[in-house]
């Protein structure tokens, strides 16, 4: 084994850069997000709207992946995939699911859960049309989640679908956005000594309820 392994539970860090009270905190999960996602850019944390998904599987079994927020209001958070990927299909089976950002430079997380559904096909339409050409040319050529007998089918997908389509493809029917309707999220914000702050917010009755949790 390499020294990394032998020395890994000594990587330790201790996290001071700010804090997060319940004064000091939004009443409204949406806007407190929306204040420390624009705070993340302009920390110039890298890849700020990556977030990582959890689904479960019919069979109880978890699994993650990251992808792109590419939308959020008050209808909920959305990002795009392949519907026949195996995060849709796990959706199609359970349409609860959870999200997390990690922005390591600000020393924060937030966690949101929720119902998820389609988005509509306008959106989705929307949305495709406005990626770039080899990006909507990429949602045809990759049967995402499937396995391939190597990386040439991609290829050949992507000289077939170009040469179909020339500029102009078209949303593929298995492509599209999914919405995260959240009803509950977290902020966690580093501290000293493992003190860390954690707000919660769950929806009662139609009402966020904001809540410490110990960390
Ligand atoms: C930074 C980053 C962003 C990604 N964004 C997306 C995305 O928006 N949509 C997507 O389908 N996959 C995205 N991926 C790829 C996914 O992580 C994943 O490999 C893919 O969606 C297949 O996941 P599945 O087999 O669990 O469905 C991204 C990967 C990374 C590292």
């Amino acid at each position: 084994m390499s020294d990394t392994a032998k020395h890994i539970a000594d990587l330790r860090k201790s996290y001071e850069k700010a804090e997060l009270s319940e004064e000091a905190s939004h009443a409204d999960p949406l806007r407190q997000f929306d204040q420390w996602l624009t705070e993340a850019i302009a920390g110039a944390v890298p890849e700020p709207n990556a977030m990582t998904l959890a689904t479960v599987a019919s069979n109880l079994r978890p699994s993650t992946r990251v992808v792109l927020l590419k939308g959020y209001d008050a209808r909920g958070i959305v990002w795009y995939t392949n519907y026949d990927s195996r995060k849709g299909r796990e959706l199609a089976g359970n349409p609860y699911a959870a999200l997390q950002f990690h922005w390591v430079e600000l020393e924060r997380v937030v966690r949101i859960e929720g119902r998820v559904e389609r988005t509509t096909a306008e959106e989705s339409d929307a949305y495709f049309a406005s990626r770039p050409l080899d990006s909507r040319i990429g949602a045809w050529a990759s049967p995402q989640s499937e396995v391939i007998p190597g990386r040439s089918v991609l290829v050949a997908n992507a000289a077939k679908y170009s040469a179909q389509f020339l500029l102009q493809p078209p949303r593929p029917p298995h492509w599209g956005g999914y919405r995260l309707v959240p009803d509950e999220w977290q902020f966690w914000q580093g501290r000293k000594s493992r003190l860390h702050d954690r707000l919660r917010y769950r929806l009662d009755g139609g009402a966020w309820v904001r809540e410490r949790l110990a960390p």
